[in-house]
């Protein structure tokens, strides 16, 4: 028995030093490295690709590498990455050559974005995007738009600091998420006459509906979307710039999804963001408005074929403040903070409204309609959402969020 109880004693012991040395192990080596592979590839950058690659960026690239403060892609701390992943930094990506990305090779760049290993052999996490599936052609389009004389690629000297994974994400980079293969045949773009093809590549390859609407990022199938677990059924939870929780939805044709919207219900939300019942989607669910009319048709023809998931999705609660500041609450009622945080800052600047709207007539009509004033503009169109008394206070407020943020 004493024996017994010795030898146990001793595997236990066993056990604790061999994972308390691995733990070490894993956080002093930090997230592992891997030998970059080659990839032949030069772009020629044509006005068409570059038109083409910016939309796609629209969707996939600058709400996470758009610096605030620049106007331009340089990279910035990563406000909604949830803390017990670390600190995260998105890379400045605009042409200088020192601290952006001037210097990489067109094949550098192809390689990174398929499979998440950077030219110096380093893998970035999971927060930055991996595009598998993604067509050739499409590819290349964003290449040649990181190629291009877009202002927002102009060349910035901004040195991002290192990001500083937690032992969690470290842990994770060993088992979970690993880097992805290159693919091993050509991708092709899906034939543009069959509606419901079109609409899984862009679930699944081009605007990766499917990481975010799936139930876990952690359980999320980069290189077959299908297979991922709760495959578009919602209930994956992510902060928005408030730091508060919210859901994402259920896209199957569920009573518990989106099964009783209307083809127009769908369009209308996904390309402006606004729901049947006129509540506007909240961050990280930024419009799409780069999608063609046909396009998000084909999204809702792809959607109807997905298998049903039952899955009723709980929405945040408006948020109610209280004080005397009506601008104030109503700005919190409606959630402009869930994409321009407390301060209007957020991932973008709202705060700068107050300089290019002076008269508060003007700056109602954009709030009411920003698409009128920007083509393509990722903010939602507040017309018949917002009550007309309170449309008044929040202009001041939006005013008084501006004048702080400029010091006077
Ligand atoms: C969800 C946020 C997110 C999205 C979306 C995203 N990135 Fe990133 N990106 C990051 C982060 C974070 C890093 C830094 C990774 C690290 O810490 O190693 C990064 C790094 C990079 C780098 C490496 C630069 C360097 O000097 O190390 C390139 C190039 C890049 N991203 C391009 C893109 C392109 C092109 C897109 C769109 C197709 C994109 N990213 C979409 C977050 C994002
Ligand atoms: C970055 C993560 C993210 C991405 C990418 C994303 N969504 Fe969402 N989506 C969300 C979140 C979060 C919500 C919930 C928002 C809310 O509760 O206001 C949501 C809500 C929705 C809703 C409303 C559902 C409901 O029941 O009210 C629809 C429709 C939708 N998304 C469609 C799409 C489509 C289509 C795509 C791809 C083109 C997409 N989303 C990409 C995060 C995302
Ligand atoms: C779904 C995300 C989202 C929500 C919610 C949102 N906005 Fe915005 N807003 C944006 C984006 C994106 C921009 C940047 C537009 C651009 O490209 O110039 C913006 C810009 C602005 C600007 C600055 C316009 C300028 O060019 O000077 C104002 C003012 C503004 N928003 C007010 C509001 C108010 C008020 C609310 C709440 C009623 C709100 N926003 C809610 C996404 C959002």
């Amino acid at each position: 028995m004493r024996k017994a109880l010795k030898v146990l004693g001793l595997i236990l012991l066993v056990i604790v030093v061999l994972v308390g040395g691995a733990a070490a192990y894993i956080a002093l080596s930090g997230i592992p490295r891997y030998t970059p592979g080659k990839v032949e590839l030069t772009v020629e950058v044509t006005p068409e690709r570059v038109a083409r690659g910016r939309r796609t960026a629209d969707m996939l690239c600058i709400a996470c590498h758009m610096d605030a403060d620049t106007g331009k892609l340089s990279g910035h701390r990563m406000p909604d990455l949830p803390p017990q992943f670390g600190v995260a930094y998105s890379a400045n990506i605009t042409q200088d050559r020192e601290t952006g990305i001037g210097t990489w090779t067109d094949g550098e760049i192809a390689y990174l974005l398929r499979t998440g290993i950077k030219r110096d052999g380093s893998y970035a996490p999971p927060w930055m995007v991996k595009l598998p599936n993604l067509a050739d052609e499409d590819l290349k389009d964003v290449i040649a738009f990181l190629r291009s004389d877009d202002p927002l690629l102009a060349p910035v000297k901004h040195k991002t600091p290192p990001s500083e994974p937690s032992f969690l994400t470290k842990f994770l980079c060993r088992v979970a998420f690993k880097p992805l293969p290159l693919p091993e045949q050509p991708l092709p773009r899906p034939d543009a006459g069959d509606h419901v093809a079109v609409g899984r590549y862009l679930v699944n390859a081009h605007a990766l509906c499917f990481g975010c609407h799936s139930v876990d990022f952690a359980k999320v199938d980069d290189l077959h979307p299908e297979k991922s677990a709760g495959y578009l059924g919602g209930g994956n939870a992510m902060p928005d710039l408030s730091g508060r929780k919210v859901l994402t939805g259920n896209l199957t044709f569920d009573e518990t999804g989106i099964g009783k919207w209307s083809e127009a219900d769908f369009v209308r939300a996904l390309r402006f963001g606004v729901r049947p019942d006129r509540s506007v989607l909240l961050y990280p669910m930024v419009p799409y408005p780069e999608l063609t009319e046909a396009e998000a048709r084909a999204v809702y023809a792809y959607l109807r074929t997905v298998p049903h998931i039952q899955n009723a999705v709980p929405r945040p609660a408006a948020q109610e403040v209280t004080g005397a500041d009506a601008g104030r609450a109503a700005f919190y009622h409606y959630g402009c903070n869930s994409c321009h945080g407390d301060t209007g800052l957020g991932m973008f600047d709202l705060r700068k409204g107050a300089r290019d709207f002076p008269t508060d007539e003007a700056l109602i009509a954009y709030i009411r309609h920003p698409e009128q004033f920007k083509p393509g503009v990722k903010m939602p169109p507040w017309d018949g959402v917002i009550a007309e008394e309170d449309f008044a206070s929040l202009a001041a407020y939006v005013r008084k969020l501006g004048l702080r943020a400029s010091g006077s």
